[in-house]
């Protein structure tokens, strides 16, 4: 039968990237982040110079970067023209910017078709992340996740996340600011916003622990598949 597809959804700091890695590692599936594409896109235009408020050369300098995305849920890569950007679209500066680049149409409809082709390739299966896989990129998804948290749960997970890789306090209170203005832009932006998929179950990580919500989900993939 088809191969299996888990659409994980949600904002930023709701656990999505590690519990979406370890649902991947444990029923042996590829792994996307496909905010590290955007991501990705975004290190691009800032690196070429490209006016990332101008919508219209976003729209087409966007055709023009290889992002090549590795699928390997113990190691995923991500690269744009053969370089590992995995460090620098972590950075602040793209993180002030993604939001607007993400939000211009062209930059999805290159994305989703990349991500498309990931799912295509992955051999038995995929577990992909973002803030519109159940809704626009994987509508036929085997099963569909809306991970919540609280916004100080949220905002305390980043930091930690953060203050792991060595990042300094007044680095951290900057990016906890922005954590807030960019769910804020994902959730009410004209194309593919973050939203709940009809058929998507609702978990709120707040008070679980990382495996409660990981069996949650296997559990869920396990029934539907
Ligand atoms: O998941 P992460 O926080 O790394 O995503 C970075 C940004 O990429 C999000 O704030 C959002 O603007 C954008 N994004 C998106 N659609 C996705 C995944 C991420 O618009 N599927």
């Amino acid at each position: 039968h088809a191969p299996v597809v888990v659409a994980i959804d949600g904002p930023s700091g709701s656990g999505k990237s590690t519990v979406s890695r370890a649902v991947a590692a444990r029923l042996g599936l590829s792994f996307l982040d496909t905010g590290a594409m955007y991501r990705a896109m975004t290190w691009w235009m800032l690196a070429n110079d490209v006016d990332v408020d101008d919508t219209d050369a976003v729209a087409i300098a966007c055709a023009k970067p290889v992002i090549v995305s590795g699928t390997d849920a113990d190691g995923p890569t991500i690269t744009v023209d053969g370089q590992d950007v995995a460090v620098p679209i972590r950075g602040p500066e793209v993180t002030a910017k993604v939001s607007a680049v993400a939000a211009v149409p062209q930059v999805r409809t290159r994305l989703v078709e990349l991500q498309r082709g990931c799912a295509e390739v992955a051999q038995r299966g995929i577990v992909a992340e973002g803030r519109d896989m159940g809704t626009v990129v994987f509508p036929g998804a085997t099963a569909k996740v809306f991970l919540t948290a609280s916004e100080a749960a949220r905002a305390e997970r980043r930091a930690a996340e953060l203050r792991a890789k060595g990042v300094d306090e007044a680095t951290i209170a900057a990016m906890a600011a922005d954590l807030v203005r960019r769910d804020a832009a994902d959730s009410s932006r004209a194309t593919a916003p973050l939203s709940q998929a009809a058929d998507a179950v609702l978990v709120d990580t707040s008070d679980l622990t990382l495996e409660q919500v990981v069996d949650t989900i296997v559990e869920l993939v396990e029934r539907r598949s």
